[in-house]
């Protein structure tokens, strides 16, 4: 970030009003899914695709991002390759000149879908994968590594007119072995690899998450010299690690605390949260503040209306939940440094 813009967010975050436009808009653009993993219920809603955000709903939430002057969008579910029409939503997303990420959980991306991808000039895809390790995938997320892997090495395939492709982990107790050769799988393929900690999600698996997924403390021990290993490639450039240094070692801190409160957090100002619902989130963590389901809403009116200014001073007096979601953690313009618990 430039300095005039750290100055700006600053400012904006005192005085608990956007002094600039958000940067990166969130859209899950689908809620079912097709696979299972133990840290998400998106897998358990109904797979109606009729029940799917229509297109021209999208198509004018869309132009509202970009009205608001969001630049990058960051299109995500469930799982957005169960919607056939999934090229007509990102071309309509292109259409308004936004910078796209797709994330998938690499399931049901064929050769067809790449050329598709590449055609409409995507240039960053996500792939989510825990392990390499085929029982390990399946116990974690329901889906075969084979078809997972054949994904990410068609995307990595052809040097040339792929898209950017990284791997998202998200770290849990059951794949602290798989940590390191994921990333070493990632350099051989010549693709990056970032890394979160599972989190609650408020979506009634925290039981589940904290009986079966949650590290505990020998785990931690281990995932301690992980990290280290980990951050140690990433900063002298022979592991190719997307997530902040500073941010990986947050991590073991936020297994121990159960949460995490960054020094500022400047995500209500920078980012578009819109979840499977079409609800504006403030962040991952807190709840909706508006549904932007019916087209006709004014999104620069509710970026700036009463309740986000509500919500933003509940942050800046420290009253947030509290979070580690790499999606706007991993971002330079947030301030890890002295974080506390
Ligand atoms: C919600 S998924 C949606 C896109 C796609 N279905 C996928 O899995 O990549 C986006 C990312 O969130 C991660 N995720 C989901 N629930 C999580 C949780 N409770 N804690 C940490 N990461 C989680 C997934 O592993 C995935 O990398
Ligand atoms: S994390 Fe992704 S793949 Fe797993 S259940 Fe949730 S939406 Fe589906
Ligand atoms: S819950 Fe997390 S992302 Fe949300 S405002 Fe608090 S620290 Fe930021």
């Amino acid at each position: 970030m430039t300095p005039p813009d750290a100055d700006l967010l600053l400012e904006s975050f005192s005085r608990g009003e956007p002094l600039l436009p958000p940067r990166t808009a969130y859209v899950n653009v689908v809620k079912r899914c097709n696979a299972g993993c133990g840290y998400c219920a998106d897998w358990t809603a109904p797979r109606d695709p009729r029940l799917d955000p229509p297109l021209e709903q999208l198509t004018y939430l869309f132009g509202e991002l970009r009205r608001l002057g969001v630049g990058d969008l960051v299109v995500s579910g469930g799982e957005p390759f169960l919607r056939r029409d999934l090229p007509a939503v990102l071309e309509a997303a292109l259409g308004c000149g936004f910078e796209i990420r797709v994330i998938s959980n690499g399931s049901l991306i064929t050769r067809d879908h790449v050329r598709a991808l590449v055609g409409l000039g995507i240039t960053k895809i996500g792939i989510s994968i825990d392990s390499l390790v085929p029982d390990r995938l399946m116990a974690i997320r329901g889906l075969k590594a084979t078809r997972v892997r054949r994904t990410i090495e068609i995307l990595a395939g052809d040097e040339r007119t792929r898209p950017r492709v990284s791997l998202y982990v998200t770290i849990t107790r059951a794949n602290l072995d798989d940590l390191i050769p994921l990333a070493d799988y990632a350099r051989r393929l010549g693709i990056t690899v970032q890394y979160q900690p599972v989190h609650f999600a408020g979506t009634g698996l925290d039981d589940h998450i904290l009986t079966h997924l949650w590290p505990a403390e020998p785990d931690l021990a281990r995932l301690d010299g992980i990290i280290a290993e980990l951050v140690r490639g990433a900063r002298d450039g022979t592991l190719p690690i997307n997530s902040r240094p500073d941010f990986l070692q947050q991590i073991p801190r936020f297994f121990r605390d159960r949460t995490f409160h960054p020094e500022r957090c400047t995500v209500a100002y920078t980012d578009v949260v819109i979840d499977q619902d079409l609800n504006l989130r403030p962040c991952w963590s807190m709840p909706a503040v508006a549904s932007l389901a019916q087209p006709g809403f004014d999104l620069v009116q509710i970026w700036r209306a009463p309740e986000m200014r509500a919500v933003r001073e509940e942050i800046k007096q420290d009253r947030c939940p509290g979070c580690l979601f790499s999606c706007h953690m991993n971002k330079p313009h947030i301030s890890l440094n002295k974080a506390r618990s």
